[in-house]
């Protein structure tokens, strides 16, 4: 496929009726045909935010008749939503395509979509097209609401299709949602990011930052409580900002406190904070808000002030420590997580045993850690001192065997204590659920109790996961 063979869609284009209705009526003919519907299966890649994109793209395709498999290879159509982040997100997705190209060879009915991150870079988005030129369709982040008249061009123009608005101010509400669970859902509240981190490839993929109305986040929260949804995850890249291009001023912790009204939902969580807006008032509203969740995920990235400077993060370590006092202080039980990155160009080793110090002194619950990964286009990929491999790796287990150990403790601590669990599977025979905290609890129970909040007593920890029994 190259450029001229396919059309491209540059601009806002919203499916006309008839058009849906023709692509709707196929595949009601395909039902009544085959006597079975026509089936999509998605790969996600990535964080919550594409999780929620893949939620979105299924209801598109449930409202023109499609029905999910889990089963690629006997799917019809196959989506990529793809992750951008690090380097080692978009090899995976190359791997898979590779995979992906041997199956629509025997089957060439099998159409293949690729959307996300990943395609919002038109670098990659040629590589896409002159090494996997089988794939039929490339959306974007803020094309989904044009997959039907995307598929609508492959299926009856019998071209393949192109949806890429590199950026836009409008926001795309109502559009149908499949959601994964009932009883737990992703609410977006902002979309992009203003925030140009050195390392970060996010605002030059997703845009700037833009915040839903808090009307819109309300009701769609409402709706959900009313159909059973007991836990809300609010998100955005820094949902401490949110409100801030809004015609009349909403701040989060105000949006907190209306949505901390809202009958039926019993918890409240959100992701992510960033230091640098982490205010009082939201403090406040993490300790007056009963359902907002005693659990903070505040990205550090590195304890020292020069790397943070140099990371363009706008926060000192003594900013950080003071935020972090503050929280203790006003909700003794709060757990904090934290983001860290290990080998951002010119970290020395003193700037390294900053960031052991630093974790040292949070005592994070939990922590994602990541080696820095290069990312084109970013300014932190220009920088001249980069530091090699091996340095990396070495300081990258030296903070696991620093961290680990402290995480253990935090659980440890939680041994014979009782907590509500929120019920969330049932897998190799046991119940899997979290605390309000985002401690993962194992435990013995029926199936039933899926979705419901149960109170549960610690009897036995490990790094990751904890053991419990259900209390009355
Ligand atoms: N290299 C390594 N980690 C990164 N992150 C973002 N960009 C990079 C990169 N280039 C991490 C940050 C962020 C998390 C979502 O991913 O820690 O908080
Ligand atoms: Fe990336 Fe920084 Fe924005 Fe987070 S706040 S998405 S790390 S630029």
């Amino acid at each position: 496929m190259d450029e001229r063979n396919i059309d491209i869609i540059t601009e806002d284009i919203k499916l006309d009726g008839d058009k849906l209705l023709e692509l709707k009526n196929n595949n009601e003919q395909f039902f009544i045909m085959k006597g079975r519907r026509k089936t999509y299966h998605i790969l996600t890649y990535g964080c919550q935010m594409n999780e929620h994109d893949s939620e979105k793209i299924s209801g598109m395709l449930t409202s023109i008749g499609y029905e999910e498999t889990d089963d690629e290879k006997s799917a019809d159509l196959v989506i990529f939503n793809t992750c951008l982040i690090r380097e080692n997100a978009e090899l995976k997705v190359f791997g898979k395509l590779g995979e992906v190209k041997g199956l629509k060879r025997n089957k060439p009915d099998m159409l293949v979509a690729v959307c996300g991150c990943m395609m919002q870079k038109q670098e990659i988005r040629e590589k896409l097209l002159k090494k996997f030129s089988f794939v039929d369709i490339i959306f974007g982040t803020n094309t989904i609401h044009e997959l039907p008249l995307l598929i609508y061009n492959v299926e009856i123009n019998k071209r393949k299709s192109m949806g890429i608005v590199d950026n836009t101010e409008s926001i795309y509400e109502n559009m149908p949602k499949q959601r994964k669970y009932k009883y737990k859902a992703l609410v977006n509240i902002t979309y992009g990011c203003n925030n140009f981190c050195t390392y970060c490839v996010v605002p030059y993929v997703r845009g700037r930052e833009k915040s839903r109305e808090p009307n819109e986040i309300i009701d769609e929260i409402k709706t959900l409580a009313e159909d059973g949804c007991k836990e809300v995850t609010l998100l955005g890249q820094n949902v401490n900002s949110y409100g801030s291009n809004l015609d009349k001023r909403v701040t989060f912790a105000e949006l907190l406190y209306e949505i901390n009204k809202i009958e039926g939902i019993e918890r409240i969580r959100f992701m992510t904070s960033h230091p640098k807006d982490l205010t009082d008032d939201l403090i406040k509203a993490i300790k007056e808000c009963d359902k907002v969740c005693n659990h903070v995920h505040l990205p550090v990235q590195s304890g020292s002030n020069d790397v943070l400077n140099r990371m363009n993060r706008k926060y000192t370590r003594e900013h950080y420590l003071n935020l972090v006092e503050k929280l203790k202080t006003a909700v003794p039980d709060i757990a904090i997580t934290t983001d860290i990155i290990v080998g951002f160009p010119g970290e020395t080793e003193e700037d390294f045993l900053d960031t052991i110090d630093i974790v040292k002194k949070v005592e994070y619950d939990s922590a994602f850690t990541f080696l820095y990964s290069i990312r084109e286009g970013t300014k932190a990929a220009k920088m001249e001192n980069q530091v090699p491999d091996n340095v990396k790796h070495e300081r990258f287990e030296r903070l696991l065997e620093v961290l680990y150990p402290i995480i253990l403790d935090k659980n440890k601590q939680c041994i014979g204590k009782v907590f509500p669990v929120l019920v969330e599977s049932f897998e190799n025979g046991k119940l899997t659920g979290r605390t309000e905290h985002f401690r993962l609890v194992h435990f013995n129970g029926s199936k039933d109790l899926i979705g419901k909040i149960v109170n549960v007593k610690i009897t036995n920890v490990k790094t990751f996961h904890t053991e419990g029994e259900i209390v009355e």
